[in-house]
């Protein structure tokens, strides 16, 4: 074990959903490798849509009083952070987007606290529209100054019902080879620090 910190986020309201179960089983292959895991749902959180009244620019807080603030420390406090949504309208379910936005604000009022450390974007849907939707959170990856390592895919996964995640073979396959490749990034930068 080390003492480096993963944190994944899943953007799904579902419990037992197809986001989570993708996103634990991430989690579980980077705890093989060494990591601290740490999962967030965003089930039943406040995940409020960022007002754009610039209150974090001047006095580096968010004036929106939700969940969003408590999420925004423990990504800040991890080395790595995963986030996981399913997809919707062929884009990114509502409550990451939101996420997003305040987080990256937020970050930024902040004097960047999220550049340089490692993370990635995962998506499930029943059909299509991952792409879409992985390049919405990767934008946000790559404007934080994140590293994102890759995998044999992009990191997505097919399903509809609660656990049909389970049985794309592929899909798991692809989230196994982008954790180990999340934690060998994170131990090579930190060894090298
Ligand atoms: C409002 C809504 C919109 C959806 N839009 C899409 C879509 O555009 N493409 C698709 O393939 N599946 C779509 N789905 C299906 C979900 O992506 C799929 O059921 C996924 O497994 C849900 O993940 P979860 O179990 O983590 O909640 C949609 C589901 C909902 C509820």
């Amino acid at each position: 074990m080390t003492n480096l910190t993963v944190v994944g986020v899943s953007g799904s309201p579902r419990a037992g959903g197809n986001t989570e179960t993708l996103l634990r089983h991430t989690l579980g292959v980077c705890a093989a490798e060494g990591l601290s895991t740490d999962f967030i749902s965003l089930r039943g959180l406040r995940i409020e849509p960022c007002r754009a009244c610039r209150t974090c620019s001047r006095s580096k807080v968010c004036a929106v009083t939700d969940d969003v603030p408590a999420i925004f420390d423990r990504l800040a406090a991890a080395d790595a952070f995963i986030l996981a949504a399913p997809v919707y309208f062929s884009g990114t379910a509502g409550q990451m987007k939101c996420l997003i936005d305040r987080l990256g604000y937020l970050s930024m009022a902040r004097g960047r606290v999220f550049e340089r450390k490692v993370g990635g974007p995962m998506a499930v849907a029943r059909r299509a529209g991952q792409n879409f939707a992985l390049a919405e959170m990767m934008f946000f990856f790559l404007h934080q100054g994140m590293i994102v390592p890759g995998s044999t895919y992009w990191n997505m996964a097919i399903g509809l019902h609660e656990g049909d995640v389970s049985e794309d073979a592929e899909g798991l396959r692809t989230a196994e080879n982008f954790a180990r490749n999340l934690a060998w990034t994170l131990k090579k930068l930190r060894a090298a620090d």
